[in-house]
C-alpha cells in the first residue's frame, strides 16, 4: 500500500476519535480493524481469561501515535502504548528533526535466536565439547523434527556453539542451539528444541542436563538504527557541544548510563508492548547486551560528523515477532501492526530500534536544554486538575490558568475550579 506522509500538522491538538480518524486514513484501516479500539467486548477481560490465569480484569495503558517518521525512505507512524508523558511527544518531535536528513536508516542481523542446554556433572569437558561438536549434525536434525512448519519456511535450526564454563560447582557443558526464527519472537520454537535436545546432550556429555531455555542476551538478533541531526535544526553549534558532553556521561558512568537506556527503552518498549511482544525479554536483552564489555555502558551513540552535525546509532537485540503469542491474539496489537505496515519481524525491530534512538535524542536534547520539567508540565496539569474533580469539559480551562501561573498544585486547581463553576473568570 503507497504510504501517506506521516508529517501531520496539528495531531496533537485534535480530539482522539479524530486522531483515529486520520491515522486510518492514512493507514487505509476498516472499520472492524478500529473495532479493536472502539468495542470492549472485543478487547475485555474474555481475551484476558485466554492469555493469562486467574485473570479479573485488563489494565488500561495509553495507546498514543507518534507521528513524522521517516525510517528507509518510508513514512511511518507509531503506535505506542505507555503511561508516561512527553514520551509520544518527543519521539515525534525527534523524528521531525531527523527527516530533515531523510529520517533513519536501519540494518539487522536476522531473527536468530539462541537456546542453552546445561550439562552438568561432567568428568571431562573438553572432551565433552568436542563429543557435541562432532554430533553437530544429528542435534540440527533432531531440533529441526520439533517445527516443521518453521523449516519450511526457511528458518529452524542452523548451528550450535558450546560453550565450557567453571563455576563454584564445578565445569558446566552449555550447548547453544543457534536457530533462525524467521518472523516469531521463537521462545516457543526455541524452548522446545532446546528440551527436545536434553536427553542427547545428556548422552553425549555423560553429564546431567538441567537447564534448557533461550537466553535473552539476544546478540545473533540484533538490530541497528542511525540517523543525522543538523546542528541548524538543533540551534547552533553550543547546542551540539552541550548535547555530545551529556552524552558522554552515559558512555563513562553506569549511573548514567542507566538513566539514558531507561529513556532509551522508554520508545522501545512502547512500541514492543503496542505490538503485543514481550517487553521484559527486550529490556533484559537490551540492557545485558549494554554491558557485555563488562561495563554497563550507553546502548546509543553519538557523533559529531565533522560538518558539526549531529550522527546517532543505536544497536541492541530485539528479540520481537510478528505471529505467535499476544501479536496475533490481541486485537489492539493487531491494529498496531497494521498502524506500522510492517511485514517481517526484522522491519518491526528496524523500526523499533530507530523509535529508541529518537527517544534518547529527544531526552538528552532537552536534558542538555531546559531539562525535561517543562514538557511535562501540561499533561501533569491536566492529572493535577483531573484529581482535583474537573470535568472533561472543564480541565482545559483549569490548565491554562495553573501552566500560565506555573503554579501545578492540586490546592490551586481546586480553587480555580471553584472560580469558574463560580462564574469567576481564571
Ligand atoms: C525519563 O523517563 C527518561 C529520561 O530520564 C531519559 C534520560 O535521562 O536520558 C529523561
Amino acid at each position: 500500500m503507497e504510504t501517506k506522509s506521516s508529517r501531520i500538522s496539528g495531531f496533537y491538538k485534535l480530539p482522539p476519535e479524530e486522531r483515529l480518524e486520520k491515522v486510518a486514513d492514512i493507514r487505509g484501516l476498516s472499520d472492524e480493524d478500529l473495532s479493536a479500539l472502539r468495542d470492549h467486548e472485543v478487547s475485555g477481560v474474555g481475551l484476558a481469561d485466554r492469555m493469562i490465569e486467574n485473570a479479573i480484569g485488563t489494565m488500561q495503558v495509553p495507546l498514543g501515535v507518534a507521528t513524522n517518521f521517516v525510517i528507509n525512505g518510508k513514512d511511518c507512524l507509531i503506535p505506542m502504548a505507555i503511561e508516561e508523558p512527553s514520551v509520544v511527544a518527543a519521539a515525534s518531535n525527534a523524528a521531525r528533526l531527523a527527516r530533515e536528513t531523510g529520517g533513519f536508516f536501519t540494518s539487522n542481523s536476522g531473527p536468530i535466536m539462541r537456546a542453552q542446554i546445561q550439562a552438568t556433572g561432567v568428568s571431562d569437558p573438553e572432551g565433552a565439547r568436542a563429543r557435541v561438536f562432532e554430533a553437530k549434525e544429528d542435534l540440527l536434525e533432531l531440533a529441526n523434527e520439533q517445527d516443521p512448519m518453521l523449516v519450511q519456511l526457511g528458518g529452524g535450526a542452523k548451528d550450535i556453539e558450546v560453550h565450557v564454563i567453571r563455576s563454584d560447582m564445578g565445569p558446566m557443558v552449555v550447548t547453544h542451539l543457534i536457530v533462525d526464527c524467521k518472523d516469531s519472537m521463537g521462545a516457543n520454537a526455541v524452548n522446545t528444541m532446546a528440551e527436545a535436545l536434553a536427553p542427547s546432550v545428556e548422552a553425549i556429555t555423560g553429564g546431567r542436563v538441567y537447564l534448557r531455555i533461550l537466553s535473552n542476551l539476544a546478540d545473533l538478533r540484533l538490530t541497528r538504527a542511525r540517523t543525522t541531526i543538523t546542528s541548524e535544526s538543533l540551534g547552533g553549534a553550543e547546542i551540539v557541544e552541550g548535547f555530545l558532553l551529556s552524552h558522554t556521561l552515559a558512555e563513562v558512568d553506569p549511573y548514567r548510563a542507566a538513566t539514558q537506556n531507561k529513556g532509551v527503552m522508554n520508545g522501545i518498549s512502547a512500541v514492543v508492548l503496542a505490538t503485543g511482544n514481550d517487553t521484559r525479554a527486550v529490556e533484559a536483552g537490551a540492557h545485558t547486551y549494554a554491558a557485555r564489555s563488562r561495563r554497563y555502558g550507553s546502548l546509543t551513540r553519538w557523533e559529531n560528523n565533522g560538518d558539526g552535525d549531529l550522527v546517532g546509532s543505536i544497536e541492541t537485540p530485539l528479540a520481537v515477532g510478528l505471529v505467535g503469542g499476544a501479536t496475533k491474539s490481541h486485537p489492539t496489537a493487531r491494529l498496531a501492526v497494521k498502524i506500522l505496515g510492517v511485514e517481517s519481524a526484522v522491519e518491526l525491530a528496524e523500526i523499533i530500534a530507530a523509535v529508541g534512538l529518537a527517544q534518547n535524542f529527544g531526552a538528552v536534547r532537552a536534558l542538555a536544554t531546559e531539562g525535561i520539567q517543562r514538557g511535562h508540565m501540561s499533561l501533569h496539569a491536566k492529572n493535577v486538575a483531573a484529581a482535583a474533580g474537573a470535568a472533561p469539559e472543564e480541565i482545559a480551562r483549569v490548565v491554562e490558568v495553573m501552566v500560565r501561573e506555573q503554579e501545578i498544585r492540586q490546592d490551586r486547581a481546586e480553587e480555580i475550579l471553584a472560580e469558574i463553576r463560580g462564574g469567576g473568570n481564571s
